[in-house]
């Protein structure tokens, strides 16, 4: 069961009925009205039945999310690639194991320090980029997520995250190297580049890190 935090914080975000309809395998309206939500395996089952917006009919399995859903960091990128939706993990194609490789020089493990989801949790076909349809679709499940895990740090990867977490159309030069707030919930949030980017433009490496340092520092200030 969740606290009555949590399920307060879930109120107030608004959300749209999703338990009951998505276990029953219906389309969940965004305009029904809303219904605490449940414990995490729920939350986790719906997300895998979602079919609120047209790429539940082609993809091969959702992408809810991989690791400790009590993480203090929450890595949020775009969409799930070919491979993702094929294995139901995010990062897990040739950028995902970029993610590890910079995730075990910050000291953490994909599994067990941090929870990595995506702002939409269906594939694109031909890995086009996400709507902006697809991506208000799957919001309440980023929310949802959220609101369950309640992260110290976000950290946003690539362009579409960053826009869409911090709702600004600035280019990631200009988003990253700052702390942002996400939304009302006031959760210090930093963005970097994509690690897909960073295997194009490996001299955009130390900047990524330099990002990766500053949400470390955050880490390890909130912990002290
Ligand atoms: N790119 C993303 O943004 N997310 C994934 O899960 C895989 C690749």
């Amino acid at each position: 069961m969740i606290d009555q935090r949590r399920r307060r914080m879930l109120d107030e975000m608004g959300l749209t009925v999703w338990r009951s309809r998505a276990r029953a395998g219906q389309p969940v309206s965004e305009t029904a009205p809303a219904e605490p939500a449940g414990d995490w395996s729920s939350l986790i089952a719906s997300i895998e039945a979602c079919q609120r917006c047209p790429l539940h009919a082609t993809r091969q399995r959702a992408v809810p999310g991989v690791g400790d859903p009590a993480a203090r960091l929450m890595i949020i990128g775009e969409a799930p690639g070919a491979e993702e939706d094929r294995r139901g993990e995010p990062f897990v194609g040739r950028a995902g194991q970029l993610l590890d490789a910079m995730l075990a020089a910050m000291g953490l493990d994909r599994q067990q320090d941090v929870f990595i989801t995506n702002v939409v949790k269906s594939r694109p076909p031909e890995n086009r980029d996400p709507t902006a349809e697809e991506i208000a679709a799957c919001r309440p499940w980023l929310d949802a997520q959220l609101a369950l895990i309640q992260p110290g740090v976000i950290l946003a990867v690539g362009k579409i995250a960053a826009q869409s977490l911090t709702g600004s159309r600035q280019t990631m030069g200009r988003l990253r190297d700052q702390w942002h707030r996400f939304g009302d919930t006031g959760i210090p949030l930093r963005a970097t580049y994509h690690p897909a980017y960073l295997l194009r433009r490996p001299d955009a490496k130390a900047r990524a890190w330099a990002d990766l340092v500053a949400v470390r520092r955050a880490l390890r200030g909130a912990s002290a």
